[in-house]
């Protein structure tokens, strides 16, 4: 295991030190290669990051912003992911990034789901960073406990970059990209906030009771790519 530990007593000031570092990495790829592109989790903790990072000085129009994964909901619904993503990060400096939603129109992830494969792939990996988020019931990007198609999505060997999810956990179903390609990222950043988590992520690491089972385990115990992780009370 490759797990950086950065824990911070104040939420603020971990948003404005992680959005430093993503920055940085963003600033690295368009100096490098002209472009860089970024992946985001949605749920609420990331929120005062997204609006930390609006504010970086950085030639946003060579960035590329897309979601880890995706609740199947419109924009107009406060669930979407993207929603809060536009409200909160496409603002200010960064209203010059180029969007690459998971959601479609489609009725359902599986009628949208060729559509969302198309505009993903056009997306040049690896990225340059990923942010993942955590839930209680150990689930990371739309890694769900219990999901339909969760194998899949921890397969290294499956092909597809994104993939549907339905579980009992995750309240509508989902869309989400594959670990193997979450995974293909220059930095990847694991962000949580509260006690609970961080002793739920100790147990994880650990491989403790339940959370031996953990999805979030699968990011935990790869050695392809270091793991910092973010926490905050
Ligand atoms: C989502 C996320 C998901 C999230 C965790 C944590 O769409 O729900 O991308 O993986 O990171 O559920 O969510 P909270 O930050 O709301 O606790």
């Amino acid at each position: 295991m490759n797990i950086t530990n950065h824990s911070f007593t104040d939420c603020h000031a971990l948003a404005q030190a992680l959005a430093d570092r993503i920055t940085a990495n963003l600033r690295a790829g368009i100096s490098q290669r002209g472009h860089a592109t970024l992946a985001l989790s949605g749920g609420s903790t990331p929120k005062l990051l997204f609006k930390q990072l609006s504010q970086a000085a950085l030639d946003w129009s060579n960035v590329t912003v897309t979601l880890v994964d995706e609740r199947w909901a419109p924009e107009s619904d406060e669930r979407s992911n993207a929603r809060m993503l536009r409200e909160l990060l496409l603002q200010d400096n960064a209203a010059q990034a180029k969007f690459v939603p998971l959601y479609s129109e489609a009725p359902t992830p599986q009628d949208g789901l060729a559509q969302t494969r198309e505009r993903v792939a056009a997306l040049t990996l690896p990225f340059d960073a990923v942010v993942l988020g955590m839930g209680t019931d150990g689930h990371t990007a739309s890694f769900f406990p219990g999901g339909d198609h969760l194998q899949q999505a921890l397969d290294p060997k499956n092909p597809e970059r994104v993939l549907t999810m339905q579980a009992p956990g995750a309240g509508e179903a989902r869309i989400t990209f594959s670990l193997a390609v979450l995974l293909q990222t220059r930095a990847l950043y694991l962000h949580i906030q509260s006690e609970p988590k961080r002793s739920l992520l100790a147990d994880a690491r650990l491989g403790l009771g339940e959370a031996q089972d953990y999805p979030i385990r699968s990011v935990l115990t790869q050695a392809q790519v270091p793991v910092a992780v973010y926490w905050c009370p």
